[in-house]
């Protein structure tokens, strides 16, 4: 698994160092407001676990699974929800809590939905971005590490299911793909 890795681009104590910061923001940001965390599967999940566990304050959790159509490794920007919530968002703080963005379309389109419902608030952090990517306007409120325009995996992020469990980010060597 570890020689399919070209380069690490940030280890797990860097990580977690950054995860702990995202942590005591959000803490003093939704002070007294029991926000509604939501972890966009599958990806998000370490980071989500992670995170959570820095954040001080009361909070509930809840997920929600969506994809891409089509099989490509580059997103089509027409999302599904594959598991949606079991938490009503209406009149709710919700924080988003992604893995990456890359072309912004996953995440405008799952704004979009929770705006829909009536949420209070969405605010979104995401550990990574890659803001090279982007084919809509989309900012994270917060975000731990900005990468270059490569496909990387680890700390949750998978090449056809694998990788996930690394405890690192790191690029994958193009040959593994292009197989
Ligand atoms: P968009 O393009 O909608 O996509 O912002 C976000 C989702 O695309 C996946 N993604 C990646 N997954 N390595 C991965 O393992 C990458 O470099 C990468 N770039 C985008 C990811 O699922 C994310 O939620
Ligand atoms: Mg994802």
């Amino acid at each position: 698994m570890l020689n399919d890795i070209q380069e690490i681009l940030y280890d797990s104590d860097q990580i977690q160092q950054k995860v702990k910061e995202l942590g005591e923001t959000i803490s003093q940001e939704f002070e007294g407001r029991n926000p509604l965390v939501i972890c966009v599967l599958k990806g998000a999940f370490i980071f989500m676990s992670d995170l959570v566990k820095t954040i001080t304050i009361p909070l509930e959790i809840d997920f929600m699974a969506v994809s891409s159509y089509g099989q490509s490794t580059k997103t089509s920007g027409v999302v599904k929800i594959i598991k949606d919530l079991d938490t009503p968002v209406q009149g709710r703080d919700i924080l988003i809590v992604e893995d990456i963005i890359d072309s912004g379309l996953t995440l405008s389109y799952l704004i979009d939905v929770l705006e829909r419902r009536n949420a209070k608030s969405v605010t979104l952090v995401t550990l990574f971005d890659k803001p090279a990517g982007r084919k809509v306007e989309l900012e994270a409120d917060y975000k731990g590490f900005v990468l270059p325009d490569a496909f990387v995996v680890g700390f949750g992020l998978d090449f056809a299911e694998k990788y996930r469990n690394l405890p690192f980010i790191g690029i994958l060597k193009p040959e593994v793909y292009e197989k």
